[in-house]
C-alpha cells in the first residue's frame, strides 16, 4: 500500500522542507517510487527538484497543486525530475494556491478526490507532501489525503507554543475526515544541545507528549541548510560536518521508514 506522508506544522522555518527533500532523495536512492506534492504556495521544494545534477533549472511540466483543487481534474500527468522522483509543483508565490484558503471548507477534499479518481497514487511506494505554513484548508486537504504525518518542530523561541494547535488539528481530521491517518511524532529539528533553553523546551515536550517524540533528533546543522538550498542530498557533502548532518537526517528518515512500516 502507497505511504502518504505528510510534513506538517503551521509554524514557517521548522524544517517541513528540508526533511520532506531529503526523505525524498532518501527513498529514491533506496529504490522506492516517489512523488512528491509540493503544497506550500512559497514553492520552495519545487524550486530544489527542478533542477539537474549541475544545478541547472529544468522546465516545469504536468500538473499543478493548484489543479488539484479543481472540480474533476480527470488525468494528472507529472513532472519527472532530475533525481529520480515525479513531482505535482508549484510555482514560487503561486496566487492560486494562495487563494484556496479564501474557499469553502469542502475544497480541502478536492485534491483527494482527483486523486483517488486518477488513481495516479497507486503507482507509487511514497507520496510526501510538503505542508504550508499554516492550519489552514492546504493542510487540511494534505492531512485528508495522508496515511501519516510527521511534524518538525524547533525547540528555540516559540515554536513549542504551536504544538497543540497542531496535534489538535490532526485529532479533529483524524475524528472527522481520515480515521486512517496515522500521527507518526513529532521531529525536533535544529537543537542545539549547549543551550540551556533548548534543552528545557525539549524536556518540555517529551513531558507533554512522551509517545509522540522521535527517538531520533536533528541538531543545528550548516551543512543540511547548505544541501537542502542547493537542492542535493546532504550526505553528498564529504566533510565531517557533511557526515554528521548527514547522519541525524538519515536517523531520522530511517525511523520515519519503520513506523510508517
Ligand atoms: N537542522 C538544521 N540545521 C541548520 N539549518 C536548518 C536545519 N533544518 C532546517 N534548516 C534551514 O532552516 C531553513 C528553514 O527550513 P525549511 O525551509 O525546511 O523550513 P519549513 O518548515 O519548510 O519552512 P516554511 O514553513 O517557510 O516552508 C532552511 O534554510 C533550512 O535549510
Ligand atoms: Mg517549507
Amino acid at each position: 500500500m502507497t505511504k502518504i506522508i505528510s510534513f506538517a506544522n503551521q509554524k514557517g522555518g521548522v524544517g517541513k522542507s528540508t526533511i520532506c527533500l531529503q526523505s525524498a532523495f532518501y527513498l529514491v536512492e533506496a529504490g522506492h517510487r516517489v512523488l512528491v506534492i509540493d503544497l506550500d504556495p512559497q514553492g520552495n521544494t519545487s524550486s530544489r527538484l527542478a533542477q539537474d545534477e549541475s544545478g541547472n533549472e529544468i522546465e516545469f511540466s504536468g500538473t499543478t497543486t493548484a489543479d488539484l483543487f479543481r472540480y474533476g481534474l480527470g488525468e494528472i500527468p507529472v513532472m519527472s525530475c532530475p533525481r529520480g522522483m515525479d513531482l505535482i509543483w508549484t510555482t514560487k508565490n503561486d496566487p492560486v494556491l494562495s487563494e484556496i484558503e479564501s474557499l469553502d471548507l469542502e475544497c480541502a477534499l478536492l485534491p483527494s478526490e482527483n486523486l483517488k479518481a486518477s488513481r495516479l497514487l497507486d503507482c507509487y511506494d511514497y507520496v510526501l507532501i510538503d505542508c504550508p505554513p499554516s492550519l489552514g484548508r492546504k493542510l487540511i486537504a494534505a492531512l485528508v489525503l495522508s496515511t501519516h504525518v510527521l511534524c518538525p518542530v524547533q525547540v528555540s523561541g516559540f515554536a513549542v507554543d504551536g504544538v497543540e494547535g497542531l496535534l489538535n488539528t490532526i485529532i479533529s481530521v483524524q475524528s472527522e475526515l481520515n480515521p486512517q491517518l496515522e500521527n507518526t511524532g513529532i521531529v525536533i529539528n535544529n537543537l542545539n544541545r549547549n543551550f540551556q533553553t533548548h534543552m528545557e523546551a525539549r524536556q518540555q515536550l517529551i513531558d507533554a507528549v512522551p509517545d509522540l517524540i522521535y527517538a531520533t533528533e536533528i541538531g543545528v546543522r550548516g551543512k543540511l541548510d547548505e544541501a537542502t538550498n542547493k537542492g542535493i542530498p546532504v550526505w553528498c557533502i564529504k566533510t565531517s560536518s557533511g557526515r554528521a548532518a548527514a547522519k541525524d537526517v538519515r536517523a531520522v528518515i530511517e525511523e520515519l521508514i519503520e513506523k510508517v512500516g
